[in-house]
């Protein structure tokens, strides 16, 4: 992955110390052990829920006074980790943090062994990360080194593959664009077919979809479509933390999707969000692989109980990427 030199330096931020970016490891590392288990077993639910109970337990062993501003859905619909839970061990009296999560991403992946589930958040100073609703956003994102606004969401994937592919020197035809397997991107399909690009096509897993064009290694160039908008906050964050270019425009199929989004204080519903407009000032991203993918190694369990783990943290304003392999000899305790 590539570290972000030719960014400024942000200030950090004095809330989110940086004692908390190891024990954010800690939390999205409980989830994925959780979801773990359940690897394979067809089953999204006992997958979910497994990593949900494990990251809330973990969030409520840290000093801090957090609240979920992105997570399973709203109050009435999730029963832990619902928007605006509060968590933590010093509410009321620890700095206060607001904590984007998606316990696992990636659920049906999980349950068919598929590539890419993740167990993830990011967090920031209250008020830090937009409070997205749940419904779609369209994403389209690049890597960083390249003039800002390079490509946006306001020109067609023609004009965007072109504007790439001349930055980079190649032809629209050596460009690979990542994009979610879905039939609402058929006639995005068939664009980038029609150029000669390369098309990446995921199952599901669009936060790591999005990361990807950060890293050389992918040879991902692109990544286009619509996915989850809190996946989209939780994509940004990362790119905060190791350059890179995004852009996310909501996008809403009826009038309810409309509401819930002018209910979290959204205004102006066609807005192009950019990267500050979704993740503000110092943020902490932290992600662990659940399955093996393009981003991280999954959970391993051995036979003799050990298990490994791999999990990559960054932070904006030092734009330092650590990654980090753990080995228990077995799974942590809760409670
Ligand atoms: P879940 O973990 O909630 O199953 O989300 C997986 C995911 O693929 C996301 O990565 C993506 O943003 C979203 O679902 C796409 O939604 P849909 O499956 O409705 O196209």
């Amino acid at each position: 992955m590539t570290n972000p030199i030719e960014k400024p330096a942000l200030a950090p931020s004095q809330v989110l110390d940086r004692v908390l970016v190891l024990e954010m490891v800690r939390v999205t590392e409980y989830a994925a052990i959780a979801a773990s288990r359940m690897v394979g077993r067809g089953d999204e639910k006992a997958a979910d829920s497994a990593a949900v109970e494990a990251m809330r337990d973990a969030l409520n062993r840290l000093a801090f006074d957090g609240t979920v501003v992105i997570g399973e859905g709203e109050r009435d619909e999730a029963p832990m980790l619902y928007i605006g839970e509060k968590v933590g061990s010093a509410i009321g009296s620890g700095p206060k943090i607001d904590i984007a999560l998606d316990p696992l991403e990636g659920t049906t992946i999980t349950a068919k062994a598929g590539p890419n589930a993740l167990a993830v958040l990011a967090i920031a100073e209250e008020g830090g990360l937009l409070n997205a609703p749940d419904t779609y956003m369209d994403k389209l994102a690049i890597g960083p080194g390249h003039p800002e606004g390079l490509v946006s969401l306001t020109r067609s994937a023609t004009e965007n593959v072109q504007a790439l592919a001349d930055a980079k020197g190649v032809a629209p035809s050596d460009i690979i664009a990542c994009v979610l397997d879905r039939p609402r991107h058929e006639a995005l399909i068939r664009e980038l077919r029609s150029l000669g690009c390369g098309i990446v096509l995921i199952p599901d897993g669009d936060v790591a979809g999005v990361i990807a064009v950060t890293d050389p290694e992918t040879t991902i160039d692109i990544y286009m479509g619509s996915g989850g908008a809190p996946e989209g906050v939780l994509a940004a964050a990362a790119l905060r933390c190791v350059g890179g270019q995004f852009q996310g425009r909501l996008v809403f199929r009826n009038e309810d999707e409309k509401q819930r989004a002018r209910k979290l204080g959204i205004t102006d519903l066609d807005r192009i969000y950019h990267l500050e407009d979704l993740a503000r000032g110092d943020v902490i991203f932290a992600a662990t692989g659940v399955t093996d993918g393009s981003l991280l190694d999954g959970v391993k369990r051995y036979k003799n109980g050990r298990i490994t783990t791999h999990s990559v943290v960054m932070r904006a304003s030092s734009g330092t990427v650590r990654w980090v392999k753990g080995d228990r000899r077995g799974d942590p305790k809760h409670g």
